[in-house]
């Protein structure tokens, strides 16, 4: 049977105190609806409806990205109404999965599981038992068993609170049947709000199976309402990365210590240190070794290539048997060549490094077109910057670069060119010449050193 989704977006989120909609906090690198919409991309539903409202207007301009319809609830009275809103343009017969943006670590098979259900002619909902279900609505069963309704926990009584079968929100069924029970639902409740969980009990009444899917792990239907949730839902997705990169055989030297925010490819063999943060797109070849505290966003790293403590690593392009760090910065639209090293404090920038390079220690390049075997000394310096405009510094195949240089861009450095230590460099330095470009050293006769006055 086609089926479509509702996501369910519009609440503020009150319980979060923030300027943003509850549904744009993020979680584990996108955001909460993310989640939810990419979740329910995989089913291949026919369409998909956020229900967006008042305090969140630039919802669809925010994720404008996603595959989506968007519906407005202009006023939010209720997740019923909220339903309500995403219905006409869905026929009679197809059937309709609700989801809750707040709701975002739902499994794949949990919602194929609803979707069978009301394939089936039931009404699918999605409980759990919950050690702690405060906050949750109650399911209510018969003396057979059967589900009869679910009381939303401020409408509850002490002991309909004491029932531990919570419901999560999502449920699928005949659009039919959800049209014409949601037109029956009052408000006649505490909160004063049209409750989608009230068709439960007009399905009943109606002779249609209520059904419950009972959710076997209490993580994944985790509700974020406030930020010690959202705190909680980011400790369960960063488990579950944990879990399946252990089991395509990446080493994590302790699971609990890895944040993965994003996606992580990795080849054979990789070992990861502990306190890494990955973000966005991030590819690690074969036999690759991030040392502790490394954060890397948007690269791709080649095979045998190590990093050491406390790098930052931001969308560049990183080639085999490449060593870098401790404590080294590669920034955007940098290229390191295969057998490259960049070493401690040495910042690079927009800059492509040849094969066999090396800048071991202390500098800063930036714009620069660095060939093959260069030396780069320490400390030295491209100054690439002069206040207005950012200029290019390119340095020949085989260039030594003495320390504490620095290369005023645009400047070129010749093939095999030598620079003195300490040069300040102007002007072209011709290739397989020295150039040194600083006062000659004096020793200043008669000098003496200054004695204290008083
Ligand atoms: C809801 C359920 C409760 C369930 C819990 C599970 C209702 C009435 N209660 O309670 O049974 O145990 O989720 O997490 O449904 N929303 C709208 N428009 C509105 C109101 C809400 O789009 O007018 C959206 C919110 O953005 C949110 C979702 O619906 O994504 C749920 O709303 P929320 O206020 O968080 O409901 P809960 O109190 O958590
Ligand atoms: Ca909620």
């Amino acid at each position: 049977m086609p089926f479509s989704v509702v996501i369910l977006a519009a609440g503020q989120g009150k319980r979060m105190h923030s300027d943003l909609p509850k549904v744009l906090q993020p979680l584990g690198g996108s955001t909460l609806l993310e989640h939810v919409v990419h979740t329910a991309a995989k089913l291949k539903p026919e369409a998909i409806y956020i229900v967006y409202g008042h305090g969140g207007e630039h919802l669809p301009n925010v994720l404008k990205h996603l595959p989506v319809q968007w519906v407005l609830q202009a006023e939010q009275l209720g997740t019923g109404h909220a339903v309500m809103q995403a219905l006409p343009p869905i026929r009679d017969e197809h059937d309709v999965l609700v989801l809750y943006g707040d709701v975002p670590l739902l499994r794949v098979p949990t919602l194929q599981a609803l979707v069978m259900g009301a394939a089936r002619g039931e009404l699918a909902i999605l409980t759990a038992k919950l050690a702690n279900p405060t906050g949750y609505g109650r399911i209510l069963r018969d003396a057979a068993g059967e589900v009869q309704g679910v009381v939303e926990e401020k409408d509850a009584t002490p002991e309909q609170r004491r029932l531990n079968e919570a419901s999560t929100g999502p449920l699928a069924v005949r659009a039919s049947h959800l049209r014409g029970w949601l037109k029956q639902v009052q408000n006649h409740n505490a909160q004063k709000e049209y409750y989608l969980p009230d068709v439960i009990a007009l399905a009943v009444k109606a002779g249609v199976l209520a059904s419950a899917i009972v959710a076997d792990s209490e993580e994944e239907v985790t509700g974020v309402n406030d930020r010690r949730q959202l705190a909680a839902a980011e400790r369960v997705l960063r488990r579950r990365m944990a879990e399946t990169l252990l089991q395509h055989g990446v080493t994590l030297r302790d699971p609990e210590r890895i944040d993965v925010r994003g996606e992580l490819e990795c080849g054979r063999d990789v070992v990861i240190d502990i306190n890494c943060i990955f973000e966005g797109a991030v590819k690690l070849g074969h036999r690759v070794r991030i040392g502790p505290n490394v954060v890397i966003r948007d690269c791709e790293i080649g095979d045998d290539t190590q990093v050491f403590a406390n790098s930052v690593l931001d969308g560049a392009q990183i080639g085999v048997r490449v060593c870098i760090g401790p404590f080294a910065r590669i920034r955007p639209e940098s290229q390191l060549a295969d057998e490259t090293h960049v070493g401690n404090f040495v910042e690079v920038k927009k800059s492509r490094l040849g094969r066999g390079s090396k800048a071991n220690h202390l500098s800063y390049l930036g714009d620069a077109e660095v060939g093959r075997e260069v030396n780069i000394g320490a400390g030295t310096i491209t100054c690439n910057y002069d206040g207005v405009n950012k200029h290019r510094t390119v340095i020949g195949d085989g260039a030594f670069i003495g320390s504490n240089t620095s290369l005023v861009a645009p400047v070129t450095v010749g093939p095999g060119a030598t620079i003195g230590a300490g040069s300040v460099i102007t002007k072209e330095a011709p290739a397989d010449a020295l150039s040194v470009a600083r006062a000659e050293q004096q020793t200043v006769a008669g000098w003496k050193r200054p004695k204290k006055t008083s």
